[in-house]
């Protein structure tokens, strides 16, 4: 049984762990080594993992007592941006995806209007995950600016 739930303080090194297993074998084939080292040590640091939980909105999906997938969520400028959906790789595929996405789209504040994420262009898998649950292309987005390497992606919360 998975139950999602919300990070507590005290998993950052659980949910960090996420990050480690899943990212070298997702992106092994699709971005280059520097993607996947630096993406670790910027957006999986014990200190960026903390700031997600304080701030931002960080759910975890459980296997008893095991984590198995996590979702990261936080405000850039007017938007709330999914910055992290990531679920271990030998536990992919069985719905643990979808169940953070339909919590993380429950945890946002009443009357959210919209969901924006960034994924990398040559990730047809999650771009298909992504499309088969309601994404589609963005209206306007944060200032950041992306780069060939990455798209933004955007789910309407007013017709869902
Ligand atoms: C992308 C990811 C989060 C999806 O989670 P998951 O647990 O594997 O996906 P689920 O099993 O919940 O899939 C849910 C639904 O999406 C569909 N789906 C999954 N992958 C799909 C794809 N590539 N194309 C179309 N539909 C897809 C499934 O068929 C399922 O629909 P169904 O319930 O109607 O059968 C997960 O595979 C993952 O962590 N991948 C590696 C890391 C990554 O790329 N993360 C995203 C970074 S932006």
């Amino acid at each position: 049984m998975i139950e999602v739930r919300r990070a507590e303080l005290g998993e950052v090194e659980a949910v960090r762990e996420i990050g480690v297993r899943t990212w070298p074998v997702a992106y092994g084939g699709l971005a280059s080594e520097e993607f996947v080292v630096d993406g670790l040590a910027q957006w999986w640091s014990p200190e960026a993992v903390e700031r997600g939980i304080r701030n931002g909105i960080t759910l975890v999906a459980a296997e008893g007592k095991d984590l198995v997938g996590m979702v990261g969520l936080g405000r850039e400028g007017d938007f709330w941006v999914m910055w992290k959906l990531y679920v271990l790789p030998d536990h992919q595929g069985k719905g643990v995806g979808k169940a953070l996405l339909d919590a993380a789209v429950k945890a946002l504040p009443e009357g959210t209007t919209e969901l924006l994420l960034d994924v990398l262009v040559t990730n047809e898998k999650a771009i298909g995950f992504y499309r088969a649950n309601g994404f589609g292309d963005p209206v306007s987005t944060p200032d950041r600016d992306l780069g060939d390497e990455l798209m933004w992606m955007r789910l309407d919360l007013q017709t869902t």
